[in-house]
């Protein structure tokens, strides 16, 4: 037996043999040896445990579920550190040769003599998401060239990566996702030419500032992220030619141009974003030959022309985004094949024509995307049948006639944005009755008039009926919205009667500009929560923030009209901007966390370091 040869006291020999005599599990013991335990040991005293958890479970709104394990704290010097957590190692030798100290809470520098770099039988080290303090990332790693997995990620490295990356090649994959690094061109390249076993490549956030590479070797390729990594040049068929390619992320990117090359019927491909990318020209008919696609995300390109018919074989599609584009034509019928869509973002193009009935078999769409568009002619009736949706976008088109009567199968649906359109008729109650709805902005319509009765709804929280025709006094016939907070009227033909017997209890924001306003409203006199209210325009329309990435997740519902308006002079009020803050959160939140576009954990990483400044 080769184990012989490593054991270094009598007492272990006989430990692992009668182990191995007593019991089938022998491979699970291994005796450390004495050098790499000081050198972890060392490693581990290098470092302080920052009391600051960074891994945080992001469908947790809350930022209270982090699962952070400062792994070093039970690695005791009198047990074999083959048991210790984090660490793994051969069957055989017993060398060290898997360190995963990931989400351990690390907190200092890996220094050049770091005892770290005396581990040389390593395959993996992992030590994402701890913080690094600024530091760069040590050239000695370019000695770890047993290394088959190295993943740095979000652990606040700072500065050049070293061109000694370039020598680990076996790496299998490497992730270095990095917000403050820069990375050569030349070892860049040698990357995807010299590693032949690369599976794995992420290295978002990462400056290369070199054009995409066109040769590369790295046939094995599975997953590649290259998002915001400065990249310009020209896309070419280069990434789409590799055989295994399952996933291609290269968004924000404005610097990477060309056309999206023809696709070959081998392609594998799940999942392509190269949104917020210069990529221009038409998608190729070819597009729909990625019939695996599960994801594909174009969202704020210079893509135009016709979405092609082919569209339609992309069955397996859950996510589409072709939003912000310069796309025109009208939207092709074949989408109603794509059986399995959640998501599907339209918005911002120059698409025309009526909104076909494409949606009886998409039964699983929860967003739809279709606002700031020339689309005309009525409300299509079949959006009536999607039990799933949750939020819809029709906002900024033309479409004329009445809402259909029957909205009440739209049983999960949260927001209804249909303002800037040209529907008219009365607003049918089922959409008051629907038991999750708490935003509908029908605002800049012709609607003239609502249903009298409606039954009691605490879930609705905001409506914004404002610039239609909507006349009488219908305040009553809304009083059986219990928990409206945001109630905005403003230019239709409607009177407020002083003696009106109703209360609002939560509400927070009424405009009622260009109402009929009688008398002094006194149902107001009940409303503790009131912040601003607003009698008239105002000529100067303050316009709100917009960060990237929450414009990205939030595109539809706009509160201008929440926040526009004087303070009536019952309440000492300005505009609130917070309130602002307080409902736009949550809101482009929710959407990123239903988990419909899975992303890595990035953003939560940016935002705890937002936290920490
Ligand atoms: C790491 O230590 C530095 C210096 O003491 C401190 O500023 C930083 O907040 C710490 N990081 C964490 C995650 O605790
Ligand atoms: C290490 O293990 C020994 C024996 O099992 C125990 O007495 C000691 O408290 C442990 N030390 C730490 C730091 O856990
Ligand atoms: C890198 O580490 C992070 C955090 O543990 C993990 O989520 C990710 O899957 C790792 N990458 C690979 C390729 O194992
Ligand atoms: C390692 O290098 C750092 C900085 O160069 C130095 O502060 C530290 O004392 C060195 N440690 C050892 C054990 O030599
Ligand atoms: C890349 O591979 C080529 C040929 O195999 C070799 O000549 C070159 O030295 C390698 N580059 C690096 C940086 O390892
Ligand atoms: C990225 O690197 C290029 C060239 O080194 C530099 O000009 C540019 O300012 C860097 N960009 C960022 C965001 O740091
Ligand atoms: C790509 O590789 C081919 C041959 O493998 C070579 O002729 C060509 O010059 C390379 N192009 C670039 C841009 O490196
Ligand atoms: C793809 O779609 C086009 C147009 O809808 C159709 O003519 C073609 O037969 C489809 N191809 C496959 C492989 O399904
Ligand atoms: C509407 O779409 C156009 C492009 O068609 C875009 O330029 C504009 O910014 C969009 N407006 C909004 C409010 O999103
Ligand atoms: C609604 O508008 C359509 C034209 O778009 C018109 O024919 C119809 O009479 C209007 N209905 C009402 C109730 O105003
Ligand atoms: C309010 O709802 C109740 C039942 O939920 C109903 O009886 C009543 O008529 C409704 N009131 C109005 C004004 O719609
Ligand atoms: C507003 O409604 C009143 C009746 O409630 C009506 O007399 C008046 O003409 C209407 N004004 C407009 C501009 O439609």
């Amino acid at each position: 037996m080769g184990i012989l040869v490593f054991f270094y006291s009598l007492v272990c020999l006989l430990l692992i043999v009668s182990e191995s005599f007593s019991s089938s599990s022998v491979m699970m013991h291994h005796v450390c040896s004495p050098t790499e335990a000081f050198a972890l040991l060392h490693f581990k005293q290098s470092f302080q445990i920052s009391d600051q958890p960074i891994c945080w479970d992001e469908t947790d709104l809350q930022y209270e579920r982090y699962f952070d394990i400062p792994k070093t704290k039970s690695w005791n010097e009198s047990r074999d550190c083959c048991s210790w957590d984090g660490i793994t190692c051969d069957m055989l030798t017993g060398h060290v040769i898997g360190l995963d100290l990931s989400c351990s809470r690390l907190n200092g520098t890996i220094h050049l003599n770091s005892s770290l770099f005396q581990l040389y039988h390593l395959r993996t080290l992992n030590l994402a998401y701890n913080d690094f303090y600024s530091s760069s990332i040590p050239h000695n790693i370019g000695r770890l060239t047993n290394l088959r997995h190295l993943n740095l990620s979000y652990s606040l490295f700072e500065g050049e990566i070293p061109t000694e990356i370039s020598y680990l090649s076996n790496l299998v994959s490497l992730e270095l996702d990095c917000d403050e690094c820069e990375l050569d061109e030349k070892t860049f390249e040698t990357m995807l030419q010299n590693f032949t076993n690369l599976e794995v490549v992420s290295l978002y956030g990462v400056n290369i500032s070199s054009p995409l590479p066109v040769n590369i070797s790295s046939s094995s390729l599975r997953y590649v992220d290259l998002g915001h990594t400065n990249l310009g040049g020209v896309l070419t068929e280069s990434f789409f030619l590799l055989p295994h390619l399952e996933k291609l992320y290269l968004y924000e990117n404005d610097l990477l141009k060309g056309v999206l090359p023809k696709i070959h019927p081998s392609n594998t491909l799940l999942e392509l974003d190269i949104s917020y990318t210069g990529i221009s020209g038409e998608l190729p008919d070819s597009i729909g030959t990625l019939s695996s696609l599960n994801i594909l995300v174009m969202y704020g390109c210079q893509l135009s022309g016709r979405i092609p018919d082919s569209v339609g074989n992309l069955t397996q599609i859950r996510y589409l985004d072709f939003g912000n584009n310069h796309f025109t034509g009208h939207i092709p019928s074949t989408i109603s094949k794509l059986k399995q869509l959640t998501f599907l973002g339209l918005s911002s193009n120059s698409f025309s024509g009526e909104i076909p009935d494409i949606f009886s078999n998409l039964q699983e769409l929860r967003y739809l995307y279709l606002r700031n568009n020339s689309f005309i002619g009525s409300f299509p009736s079949t959006i009536v049948s999607l039990t799933q949706l949750q939020r819809s976008y029709l906002s900024s088109n033309s479409l004329s006639g009445q809402l259909p009567n029957n909205m009440s199968m739209l049983q999960k649906l949260t927001l209804l944005d249909l303002s800037y359109n040209s529907l008219n008729g009365t607003i049918p109650s089922s959409v008051f009755g629907l038991p999750l709805l708490s935003s509908l902005s029908l605002q800049h319509n012709q609607f003239s008039g609502l249903d009298d009765e409606f039954k009691t709804n605490p879930t609705f929280k905001h409506l914004d009926l404002s610039h239609n025709q909507l006349s009488g006094s219908l305040l009553q016939s809304l009083s059986n919205l219990t928990n409206l907070s945001t109630l905005v009227l403003s230019s239709n033909n409607i009177t407020v009667d002083a003696g009106i017997q109703i209360t609002f209890p939560s509400l927070e924001d009424l405009l009622l500009s260009s109402c009929e306003l009688k008398d002094f409203p006194y149902f107001l006199t009940n409303v503790k929560k009131l912040q601003q209210c607003g009698t008239s325009d105002l000529s100067h329309v303050p316009q709100p923030l917009e960060s990237e990435d929450e414009s990205y997740f939030f595109r539809g519902f706009t509160w201008e009209s929440v926040v526009i308006g004087y303070s009536c002079g019952l309440v000492a009020g300005t505009v609130v901007w917070s309130l602002m803050f307080k409902y736009r959160k949550p809101e482009w939140f929710v959407e990123f966390f239903e988990g419909i576009y899975p992303k890595k954990m990035r953003r939560s990483m940016k935002r705890a370091q937002r936290r920490r400044t």
